[in-house]
């Protein structure tokens, strides 16, 4: 195998991960997957090698065990690296800080200084929108609009990571990095092999969708009717998993053509945005049932509405989405389906 085509990409088997481990196959790129389970199911490796017809190298290894992770940077010469191994609830991350700041923080830089003493250059990094707190100006944020202090220690952990990794980039290393700002992942991939398994009590909204409507959950509860919005119900701008996925493929290939060190952050959305309940109509439109929900209080922390500039995606890494929100409710409950069939 070409050692200039293989990727570690940690949290490979993870909801985001899994996608895009697929995308970087289909595009020629040798995925190498570090995961500890503790987020994922070995079955989404399953998912992955059955749509690509072959099997894949898994590590079964913890982003913050040092000595377990560089035996992995020792058995391997990567090209570049895409790090998704951290934890992303907002709740669990106010009740939980240490854990959170420890899992995303540590883990982060464990990765970057392996990278750094095996001479990785290129580098993604999982970010979130969730940088950008309840924007003052505009619903529709740039790269540039300004940053905020984070409403959650899940939040604080992505706002630190690109501070980190600003600093590291400052002191002259020979890194390539690019901060993927992600606005809301949704849907799944189209042959229902691989999709978001939540454990336990889903807290996004489409795994609240679909588990409620296979009967998992017995309610929805919208979070908040009386927002200043089309609808009085939180609007987010909702990015199909596969386009995501996309999105990082295109990353690395972008990477892998500068010659000097870098840092960008770039938003990955749609630019257009959903209301909750459009979500919800939506749904019941396309899979013909009528969903249990009902208004209930606005959840602490909630950013009103948030969609993202698109532009700096599409004309630094020739990247835009192809998918609709629509389109990911559909491959979602596809998936939620395809779950309770097996
Ligand atoms: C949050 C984070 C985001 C992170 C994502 C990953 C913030 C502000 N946002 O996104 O950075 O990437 O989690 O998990 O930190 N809703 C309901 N009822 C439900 C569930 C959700 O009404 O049962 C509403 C929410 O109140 C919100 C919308 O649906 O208005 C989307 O919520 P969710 O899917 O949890 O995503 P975010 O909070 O936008």
């Amino acid at each position: 195998m070409n050692n200039s085509k293989n990727i570690l990409v940690t949290g490979g088997a993870g909801y985001i991960g899994s996608h895009t481990v697929v995308d970087l196959i289909q595009n020629g790129f040798n995925p190498i997957i570090v995961d500890d389970f503790r987020n994922a199911q070995k079955s989404s490796v399953a998912g992955i090698e059955e749509i690509i017809g072959k099997s894949i190298e898994v590590r079964e290894v913890d982003v913050c065990d040092r000595v377990a992770l560089k035996k992995v940077f020792e058995e391997f010469s990567f090209s570049g690296i895409i790090h998704f191994a951290a934890y992303k609830a907002v709740g669990e991350s106010v009740e939980s800080p240490l854990s959170y700041y420890r899992n995303n923080i540590v883990g982060l830089i464990n990765v970057l200084e392996l990278s750094i003493e095996f001479n990785v250059s290129n580098f993604v990094f999982s970010s979130s929108c969730t940088v950008y707190g309840e924007p003052t100006d505009s619903k529709v944020v740039t790269e540039n609009t300004p940053i905020q202090p984070a409403n959650s220690p899940y939040g604080n952990t992505k706002r630190i990571g690109e501070e980190i990794i600003e600093d590291v980039i400052a002191s002259g290393v020979n890194m390539k990095i690019l901060c993927l700002r992600y606005f809301n992942p949704v849907g799944a991939h189209a042959s229902s092999l691989i999709g978001e398994l939540p454990i336990g009590k889903p807290n996004n909204l489409l795994p609240v969708v679909t588990q409620c409507a296979i009967g998992k959950i017995p309610s929805i509860t919208v979070n908040g009717n009386d927002y200043d919005t089309i609808d009085g119900t939180c609007v987010r701008d909702y990015i199909h998993v596969l386009d995501l996925a996309n999105a990082h493929v295109k990353g690395v290939e972008w990477l892998a053509q500068q010659e000097n060190p870098i840092v960008e952050n770039v938003n990955i959305g749609t630019g257009k945005g959903t209301s909750v309940l459009e979500v919800i109509e939506t749904f019941e439109e396309i899979s013909g049932l009528k969903l249990n929900w009902k208004f209930g209080e606005r959840r602490a922390g909630d950013v009103v509405e948030i969609f993202a500039d698109v532009t700096k995606s599409f004309n630094l890494l020739n990247w835009k989405s192809n998918l609709s929100a629509r389109d990911a409710i559909i491959d979602s409950w596809n998936w939620e389906l395809k779950l309770k069939n097996d």
